[in-house]
């Protein structure tokens, strides 16, 4: 059984091993994820909390009672609770991953937490999975390398967003110096992330700078 020493950092730089940061969806990276007790202890690691900060960071999006979010790439479900707290009863999180095994948790999990406004939804790689107009927050947390056709991706993102809707992307810094994450020549820059996601017509309007081992890009589709 894999146990807790498998660190997130460890982890990520096994999961980074073998792919560039432009990398396509190969049969390697399909059900990289499956094995959920495995990541549950990796994602879910108490340990986590002090550099990931997920309550404050959620409190820095100012996310409005009643807002529909969705956690594109979710895994096992470590945001749901913070999100859910922030949307409120009222409020809707859609929880998407491109894992059964993982959805499957997650929605085991919304139920056993008592998370009624989660839903937990299967994604496929080449589409948000999203409705149109669905979205009022986009939240992706060490997912956005595992896009594929990214410029294309974020360009079919657009139509998800609500007027006034924003994307959020949290990810390892390359200029860090925090331990935590993988290897430093596996990061996507920041700038690059804004390069791609200009291209795909999405702006940036805010870079909170809470965390130290990872960027949050705030952004908005271009007029
Ligand atoms: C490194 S994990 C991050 C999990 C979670 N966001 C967290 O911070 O704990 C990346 C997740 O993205 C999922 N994923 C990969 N490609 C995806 C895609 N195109 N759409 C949705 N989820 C995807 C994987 O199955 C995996 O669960």
């Amino acid at each position: 059984m894999l146990t807790l020493a498998l660190t997130l950092g460890a982890a990520l730089a096994q999961e980074h091993g073998h792919q560039d940061p432009g990398h396509t969806h190969d049969a390697e990276e399909e059900h990289r994820f499956a094995d959920v007790e495995k990541w549950s202890a990796v994602f879910d690691d108490p340990a986590r909390d002090a550099w990931q900060k997920p309550a404050e960071l959620v409190a820095t999006l100012h996310i409005a009672a009643g807002a529909t979010v969705a956690d594109i790439g979710a895994g096992t479900g470590y945001f749901e609770p913070y999100l859910a707290k922030a949307v409120g009863p009222t409020g809707h999180v859609v929880a998407i991953d491109v894992e059964p095994t993982l959805v499957d948790h997650l929605a085991k999990r919304a139920t056993a937490e008592g998370l009624t406004q989660v839903e937990a939804r299967l994604g496929k790689p080449e589409d948000p999975g999203l409705k149109p107009a669905e979205a009022d927050v986009v939240l992706l947390v060490d997912t956005y390398h595992h896009v594929s056709d990214r410029v294309a991706w974020f360009g079919r993102l657009k139509g998800a967003t609500r007027p006034g809707g924003r994307l959020v992307i949290v990810d390892f810094d390359p200029a860090s110096s925090d331990e935590h994450g993988p290897p430093r020549d596996h990061r996507i820059p920041a700038d690059q992330v804004l390069k791609e996601l200009d291209q795909a017509g999405w702006t940036l309007v805010d870079r909170p700078t809470l965390l130290t081992a990872q960027y949050v890009l705030v952004l908005t589709p271009k007029p």
